[in-house]
């Protein structure tokens, strides 16, 4: 019981929320509704009236009273009937641009909100969590559209309690028993459609990692990421088939929920249809005692059958706000997500960096049923050196340069930066002390100034920098050569025909090192930076590098031995610890793991 006044407790400060929500967006516009509404509300009652007027004077004119009064009265009546239909459907079309209009502005704010909240995740923690995409897209769907359809829920609400309100006076007065048999036989809908609305609410967070997985594989069909693939290995039927076996899931799931919806309306309106005759029918008797006139027959009639439809519509209004209330408690969900990491907002400045970094016994595992990635790990990246870590693949290389950044938190130990635990500065003011290339960088479909310029985007507009970034990259001269020079989209999805440009790997490679140079950073991080790189441009690039990194610390990932070797200390990174750490040439000399990794390397190079 009381989890149930506590829900709605919640379903009310929602319901506010949402229609403060609705007024912020343009209070004028919100004004103008809701005045167009009410004018429209008003216009069935106004009509019926009229009606019956119409009706009485055409009695008189039946029974021989064919006065000049009358026909004049006759023609008036028809003029005000005209117009009453007229300002009806005046009120219809401008409710609609308005509530449209109220919809694109609510969007806009929902749908930006959502994405800030998203990127204010200062860890990426959830981003392994299925539920969190569920989240994400129920949210943002609620976002998107739940305003505006609560919106026209809401107006529509509103005209019907009118509605209803006028023709229950109207019929209570004219016989109470006939008013409460209207409204009694309209309740069951009430209860059934609030009932369905939490099952469709069920049903879409059910069959959202479905519905998700067959945009994944549209996608897959369908991007150029992946054209080259699906068409090499020859998968596109393999997918087609998983992509049937989803719909024809998802399908079976919704057409059973609709025929289950569809059954019982059937029996409700076989219910109030029954109301409806039993209702004719009292009337009719009235009737023929004489106690009515004809005009009050139609009037009354007119008035059953609109309170029918005004309760059906109120009932149907309710539980649509219902369901649009629990969708909307997604987006309440995503908004009051906590930071997956704590975030420390003392501001302690980011002192600049002149001892080194300290890992002191840090373990990590990226889950709680998930088994250690980094244990007990000791190992200081000296300031103003640089230090090449090697290990083999999923040694948790990546994973330690993603502490470093706090892109996750260590399960157990610290990251002392100049002796101070990197918890304690503020994250934003760490990341800009930090500049790392990532093994998976992204390639922005964006323009070759912005996919540098995104390094330091404070100066993005920086083109000489940029152009020095890049020329270190040496990656320079092919972008001056490019149709638009750096203006050139890198992406063949967006702008004009034949406007953009694509790269090769070790082109993008080389995009990806010059928005790392972008930035004035302590700490560089370069997680295989040279991988898809020829051997000369490796070469230039780290000619050049000695001189990039002076003064910094320097933290270089690498499987290549040609990398590695540019390095002025080596870290051995085994079970999860450091297990070798000192200069290439000792490291040889000791004959351990790093001098097997290192020989096992170099003999595929000689020729035997
Ligand atoms: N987001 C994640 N969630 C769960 N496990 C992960 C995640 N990322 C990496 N792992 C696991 O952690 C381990 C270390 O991965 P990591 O990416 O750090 O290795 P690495 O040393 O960088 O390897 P490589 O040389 O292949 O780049 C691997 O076993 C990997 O499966
Ligand atoms: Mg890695």
């Amino acid at each position: 019981m009381l989890s149930r006044l506590k829900d709605a407790d919640k379903f009310g400060k929602t319901l506010i929320r949402m229609l403060r929500m609705i007024l912020q967006a343009h209070p004028p516009t919100f004004l103008g509704l809701i005045l167009l509404t009410a004018l429209q509300a008003l216009t069935p009652l106004a009509s019926a009236w009229v009606t019956k007027l119409l009706f009485d004077l055409l009695a008189l004119v039946l029974q021989g009273n064919p006065s000049v009064d009358l026909w004049s009265d006759l023609i008036f009546l028809l003029l005000v009937q005209g117009a009453i239909f007229i300002i009806g459907q005046v009120c219809v079309s401008s409710t609609m641009y308005l509530n449209n209009e109220l919809g694109r502005k609510l969007a806009v704010l929902t749908e930006t909100s959502v994405y800030r909240k998203i990127s204010s995740f200062s860890g990426i923690g959830y981003f392994e969590n299925p539920e969190f995409y569920d989240t994400i897209r129920l949210a943002s769907q609620a976002a998107q559209f739940g305003p505006l359809q609560s919106l026209g829920i809401l107006t529509g609400l509103f005209q019907s309690i009118i509605t209803i309100f006028t023709f229950l006076a109207l019929l209570l007065a004219f016989n109470p028993f006939l008013a409460m048999l209207v409204f009694l036989a309209a309740l069951p809908q009430l209860w059934l459609q609030l009932k369905f609305s939490r099952q469709r609410y069920g049903l879409a967070f059910d069959l959202s990692p479905d519905e998700r997985r067959t945009f994944y594989i549209s996608y897959l069909l369908s991007a150029v990421e992946t054209a080259k693939e699906i068409r090499l290995f020859g998968l596109a039927e393999y997918l087609l088939d998983n992509l049937r076996a989803l719909y024809h899931k998802i399908h079976q799931a919704r057409r059973r929920q609709e025929l289950h919806e569809l059954q019982w309306k059937l029996a409700l309106e076989t219910l109030s249809s029954s109301t409806f005759a039993v209702a004719f029918g009292v009337v009719a008797i009235q009737a023929f005692a004489k106690r009515m006139s004809l005009g009050d027959i139609t009037l009354y009639i007119n008035a059953m059958r609109s309170l029918q439809e005004g309760l059906s519509s109120m009932f149907s209004a309710i539980a649509g706000i219902n369901e649009q209330i629990l969708f909307f408690t997604e987006y309440d969900r995503l908004m009051e997500l906590p930071q997956p990491i704590p975030i420390n907002h003392s501001s302690r400045p980011v002192p600049k960096l002149s001892h080194g970094i300290e890992f002191r016994k840090v373990s990590f595992r990226y889950g709680e049923n998930q088994s250690w990635v980094l244990h007990n790990l000791n190992l200081f990246i000296p300031a103003n050196k640089t230090l090449a870590l090697v290990g083999s693949n999923g040694a948790g290389k990546t994973t330690l340069v993603k502490l470093l950044a706090r892109l996750y938190d260590p399960t157990e130990g610290e990251i002392l930066w100049d002796g101070v635990d990197i918890r304690e500065f503020d994250t934003d003011e760490l990341r800009r002390n930090i500049g790392m290339i990532l093994q998976d960088f992204v390639r922005y479909a964006f323009t070759a100034q912005e996919n540098i310029g995104f390094g330091q985007i404070s100066r993005i507009s920086d083109l000489a920098r940029i152009k020095r970034s890049a020329e270190i990259a040496g990656i320079h001269p092919m972008i001056e050569n490019l149709p638009h020079g750096y203006q050139t989209l890198l992406s063949h999805a967006f702008g004009e025909n034949g406007s953009g440009a694509d790269l090769s790997g070790g082109e993008w490679q080389k995009i990806a090192l010059a928005r790392l140079f972008m930035r004035q950073a302590d700490m560089l991080i370069l997680d295989e930076p040279t991988a898809a790189l020829d051997a000369q441009a490796e070469y230039e690039i780290y000619n050049r590098f000695t001189e990039l990194v002076e003064g910094r610390a320097c933290l270089l990932i690498s499987h290549r031995f040609s990398t590695v070797r540019m390095a002025d200390m080596v870290a051995v990174l085994e079970n999860g610890s450091i297990s070798e750490y000192g200069i290439h040439n000792d490291l040889l000399a000791r004959g351990g793991a790093y001098a097997r990794l290192y020989h096992m390397q170099a003999d595929r190079y000689r020729v035997s």
